[in-house]
């Protein structure tokens, strides 16, 4: 769901009222009762306008979380219920966004919670401003300064367990982002008697049980210390332990703070020897002893801690011994040194460990500063951040108290300077009418204490410095002298008459009348103090210390920097400080929280009214309220203003649609609110008198309750209706499912009685309906049974008759047929004879060859020539048809088979043809030639070039061109030779060469030889007496010899017309020459391969092994 924008003000839940200015009546009753009304209910801040007083809750509120921060991050200060965040966001973001410097001034008393407010400004600006791990670190850095500066400057007191005993002022540096760069700290008038003297119940600074209570054995030993509280002088025992308070762990807080601020280790031990100095000085303790010129003089009693200072911090002992004995007075080039008495030392001894731990103190704030300085040049923005004492009124008061009055009078004067100017500032901006404003101005009381010439503290400065004897009373002298007449002094020895009589003025003080209220001063001890007076020799010993942070803390010990001048006093060094600060207050924009302590025992749930209104008083709150109130008690811009009432106006609700500014006179006018209580500023509205916002206020809650009244009617209105309407719905439903369910059963049980009775009289119908059919079936069947008999009886009856009739009818039939074919017999007798024979055997015979016919014609065997088959004959008179018949057809097919072959297809079937008459049955080796096709010219003369010579010599047509074997007479060995048949001759050619050996013309060859077996020998056998037959005949033997048989047969028919004889006889003769050599072939043995071979046996037998 969104987040609804609530718009929400400071005048919601408001306990008491939130802003004393609406504070109706007010008077200092009221005032309190609303603070603690308020405090009651755990509201702890209130506001007078701008002012936060804040009121010590002692214990810790659910107030400061995270989501608290980011509640008031970015809202109107009157926005939400009062809260120092309001303020510290209000500062930052007019800072960041106007960039407007800004001061924050918090006062209180002790134990009010000054320091605490300040840390808790510190922390919300941290939370809020930028992120980033330099800006981080700047924080981190500026907000672990607390811990250093509260562990030597904070002490407990019986005021407050974390006392600080120092004024402080913080300057936060920002960019123009408004990201922290850095900060400068000043520290005013650290409270150093504390050193050496504490009250009862109160303790010395932290550091010194800090130290003492946490550091390691190592350390101690180091710094000659023993971790006893009691050993040491200056540690008052009473309160050493504070409950709550673990001294160990915060002083491992503190050195960790030291290490994140800067501190190097070196830096941060020197700092802990000058403590652990400090601490050993208390415990120099001294003893009279009379001199012989009779002057008393003062002996350190026991030297060993003297020693051990000396050895701690670098310094001679001698020199030490001897500044704790003797004074040396310089004055005009003279130099006496006078001896010092016991109680002499005792001061001389706690005025350096004052001095060296307040001199530290300063050093620690000006390194602090170093560490968180802004790094850059730019411009900055600052906010300054003052947690200083408050008024304080004590039983007895005494110089610091009237130095910290002083300075609180200061600050009551910017205030009204700045209130005022801002008042009126805002009166301008917003075009009001500027109504002078009645208020108490305190300078007159500023100027009595800081006038340069017959001020309080200027006297004070004269009488410390004036020759001869100087006391106290001296200086109370002076004053009632010369500030008698002063209406805010009182004095019962001063010339004034008025106090001579009043008892509550002892002699030995003075009083004054601050703005806060009358304060009665001690005057002892205001020489001393504003002297703060350090031997010189002191001091000069301390320059000439080894120790080099000591030696650094006392420059004026330095005898090249003698300086005969006094030093400056007290009083004129803090009004200085004073006038400084207060200078740069005055060009920031001021924000005040004003603390204030509930109670005196540090508890929570307490508010002791006299105390408060004591602070009240001297805070000067109402004073604040009446300067607040002298113009204008409340303003507001439009927009919020009629937001919050327009309710109140009927035009003006729920919706105006005008400027904001219009609304609200419309709404001032309905309202009948008088003109002087009002004005109409540029941007707000400004209201004189709290009772009229009151009125307001009243008005809106009435109104509001109306509202809520009305709302709360149409809600419960339209809730009940809804809830009514629901209801009703239900209602329906659940009417409806009942009469549904009322009516199912009604229904059922109807259905359940009318089936009962449909059964019944469905039963009762059926029985007598199966009484009627079964009474109609005996009936049916009954008249069947007589019907079937009488229809048997019936039908046997024809039955009867009819056989007799058909037997009677075919009898008559036979008897016909028998006189028919006996008529005609009679009349055919005569023809039949002659032609009857012959013309039914033509018929029968005529019939059986047209079915012989047929039935061949559906018995045809397929169309391959080698197909055996033939229908078995069916009549012995017709075999030689039959046998003719399947000659025909044989022919027939074998002819169409031919027709299908082209020409030279012919050839080859007609070279195969002439192959198979010439040695089918023969010659064993003619089967497996005829699958082999006639290929001719095996050797491709054409394309070798190494035949070309042959080639071109042959001119004819080349039918077979072979390789052959040439057996050789003599041996019987082969030789490979080309066997070259053309159209008209038969050559043979050298294999490799291509030269032809011998050309025998076809006519010269008279016969071919060869065996009946299985082999590829041939001769070819040459015409007697012819040219070529001189070398012989040839005898070859080749692969392809039916081939050549054949085709050699063919061609020299068709050039000789003669039949080239072939003869086929496994013993044939051969002519070599002029013998005739006999080739027998013999079956050989199967060992010698599958190849014949030929062997000579002797001169007329040539054997052939065919295997
Ligand atoms: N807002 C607060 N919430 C809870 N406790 C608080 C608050 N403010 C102060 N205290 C308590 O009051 C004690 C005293 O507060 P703080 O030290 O701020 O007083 P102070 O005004 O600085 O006194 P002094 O003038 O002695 O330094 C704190 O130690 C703390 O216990
Ligand atoms: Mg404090």
């Amino acid at each position: 769901m969104a987040k609804m924008e609530v718009k929400t003000s400071l005048l919601d839940n408001m306990i008491g009222v939130g802003d004393m200015v609406l504070l109706e009546p007010l008077n200092e009753e009221t005032f309190i009762n609303n603070l603690k009304n308020r405090f009651d209910h755990n509201e702890i801040y209130t506001y007078i306008g701008s002012v936060v007083i804040s009121v010590n809750p002692y214990r810790s509120l659910p107030i400061y979380s995270p989501e608290k921060v980011e509640d008031y991050r970015n809202r109107n200060f009157y926005e939400l219920s009062p809260h120092i965040f309001a303020l510290s966001d209000e500062a930052y973001r007019s800072l960041r966004d106007q960039d407007k410097d800004q001061c924050i001034l918090i006062t209180g008393e002790s134990g009010a919670g000054k320091t605490e407010a300040s840390k808790l400004v510190m922390s919300y600006v941290a939370a809020v401003c930028g992120k980033g791990a330099e800006v981080n670190q700047v924080k981190e850095q500026l907000l672990q300064s607390n811990p250093v500066l509260e562990a030597f400057g904070n002490a407990k007191t019986v005021r407050n367990d974390n006392s600080s005993r120092f004024g402080k002022y913080m300057d936060i540096e920002f960019d123009f982002k408004g990201d922290p760069l850095g900060g400068v700290i000043s520290n005013y008038l650290l409270e150093k008697s504390r050193v050496v003297k504490q009250p009862r119940g109160e303790r010395n600074f932290h550091v010194f049980y800090q130290l003492l209570s946490g550091a390691s054995e190592e350390l101690l030993h180091k710094l000659k210390l023993e971790r006893d509280f009691s050993r040491y002088n200056y540690l008052s025992l009473d309160s050493a332990k504070v409950n709550g308070v673990d001294d160990a762990a915060n002083f491992r807080t503190v050195r960790n703070a030291m290490q994140i601020v800067g501190f190097m280790d070196h830096e941060a031990e020197s700092v802990l020897e000058v403590v652990a100095a400090v601490l050993k000085l208390g415990n120099i303790e001294f003893k009279p002893e009379s001199r012989v010129n009779g002057l008393d003089e003062s002996k350190i009693k026991d030297k060993n801690e003297l020693k051990e200072i000396c050895e701690l911090t670098g310094i001679d002992q001698s020199v030490l011994e001897r500044a704790f004995s003797f004074r040396t007075v310089e004055a005009k080039q003279e130099k006496v040194s006078t001896t010092l008495n016991v109680a002499q030392a005792y001061y001389a001894r706690d005025a350096l460990a004052k001095n060296l731990y307040s001199r530290l103190f300063s050093w620690l704030v000006n390194r602090i500063n170093e560490s968180i300085k802004a790094q850059t040049k730019v411009r900055k923005k600052v906010m300054g951040v003052l947690d200083i004492y408050g008024f304080e009124i004590f039983e007895d008061n005494s110089f610091e108290q009237f130095i910290i009055n002083y300075c609180n009078e200061k600050l009551q004067q910017i205030f009204i300077e700045l209130t005022l100017k801002e008042e009126q500032e805002e009166y301008i901006r917003e075009d009001i009418e500027w109504t002078h404003i009645d208020y108490f101005n305190n300078a007159i009381i500023c100027d009595l204490i800081e006038n340069n010439t017959n001020g309080i503290l200027a006297m004070l400065d004269e009488e410390c410095l004036r020759p001869g004897t100087v006391t106290d009373e001296t200086f109370l002298e002076k004053l009632n002298q010369i500030c008698a007449t002063h209406q805010h002094f009182e004095s019962r020895m001063s010339k004034c008459a008025r106090f001579l009589n009043d008892t509550s003025l002892p002699h030995s003080c003075f009083r004054i009348q601050h703005y806060a209220g009358k304060v009665l001063y001690q005057v002892e001890g205001f020489v001393d103090k504003n002297n703060d007076l350090l031997y010189r020799d002191l001091s000069q010993a301390m320059w000439k210390a080894g120790h080099a942070l000591i030696k650094s803390l006392f420059p004026e010990g330095n005898p090249a920097k003698i300086n005969l001048k006094r030093p400056p006093t007290a009083g004129s060094q803090f009004k200085a400080s004073v006038a400084t600060l207060m200078k740069n207050l005055q060009t920031k924009n001021p924000n005040y929280i004003r603390c204030i302590k509930p109670n005196d025992k540090k508890a929570a749930h307490i508010f002791n009214e006299s105390l408060v209104c004591h602070q009240i008083r001297y805070l000067g709150l109402l004073e604040n309220v009446r300067v607040r109130r002298a113009g204008y008690a409340f303003r507001q811009a439009y927009e919020p203003c009629l937001e919050r009432y327009k309710m109140l106006c009927k035009q003006t609700w729920p919706h105006w649609k005008g400027p904001a500014r219009s609304g609200v006179e419309v709404l001032f006018n309905e309202l009948e609110i008088p003109v002087e209580e009002y004005s109409f500023g540029r941007s707000k509205i400004f209201i004189r008198n709290p009772r009229t916002l009151f009125k307001l206020e009243d008005l809106r809650k009435q109104r509001l309750e109306d509202l809520a009244t009305l709302i709360q009617k149409i809600y419960r209105g339209w809730k009940c209706r809804t809830h009514f309407l629901l209801m009703k719905k239900s209602q329906i439903v659940i009417a409806a499912w009942c009469r549904r369910y009322a009516q199912q059963k009604r229904y059922q049980q109807t259905k359940a009685s009318a089936l009962l009775i449909q059964s019944y009289i469905r039963g009762w119908k059926a029985r007598k309906i199966l009484r009627e059919l079964k009474h109609q079936k005996r009936c049916k069947e009954a008249v069947t049974t007589i019907a079937a008999y009488w229809h048997g009886t019936q039908a046997r009856r024809e039955l009867k008759r009819l056989k007799e009739e058909a037997r009677r009818k075919h009898a008559v039939a036979v008897i016909w047929a028998y006189w028919l074919g006996l008529k005609v017999r009679r009349e055919y007798r005569k023809f039949f004879r002659a032609n009857a024979g012959k013309k039914i055997y033509e018929f029968t015979l005529q019939r059986i060859v047209q079915k012989y016919f047929l039935e061949m014609k559906n018995k045809m065997p397929s169309l391959s020539p080698i197909d055996k088959n033939w229908p078995p004959r069916p009549y012995l008179f017709l075999d030689s048809t039959h046998k003719e018949l399947k000659r025909i057809f044989h022919l027939w097919r074998c002819k169409k088979y031919r027709d299908q072959f082209t020409d030279q297809k012919k050839l080859i079937y007609e070279e195969k043809l002439e192959a198979s008459e010439l040695f089918k049955d023969k010659k064993a080796l003619y089967p497996s030639s005829v699958g082999q096709p006639f290929q001719g010219a095996y050797l491709e003369i054409n394309k070798n070039p190494k035949y070309k010579k042959l080639k071109d010599a042959i001119e004819e047509k080349i039918i077979i061109a072979e390789v052959v074997n040439k057996i050789n007479r003599a041996n019987g060995k082969s030789t490979s030779r080309i066997f070259l048949l053309t159209n008209n001759n038969l050559l043979l050619a050298d294999q490799k060469s291509g030269q032809i050996k011998s050309e025998v013309p076809l006519v010269d060859v008279t016969k071919v030889s060869m065996s009946s077996q299985n082999d590829g020998f041939f001769a070819v056998h040459l015409k007697e007496g012819s040219e070529a037959a001189s070398k012989g005949d040839f005898l070859f033997s080749s692969d392809h010899l039916i081939e050549m048989a054949t085709k050699l047969y063919r061609t020299t028919l068709s050039q000789t017309k003669q039949k080239l004889n072939i003869e086929i006889s496994d013993e044939f003769l051969v002519q070599f020459r002029q013998d005739k050599v006999c080739v027998k072939f013999i079956q050989g043995n199967q060992k010698n391969g599958s190849v014949p071979t030929c062997k000579r046996k002797n001169n007329r037998l040539l054997e052939v092994a065919v295997p």
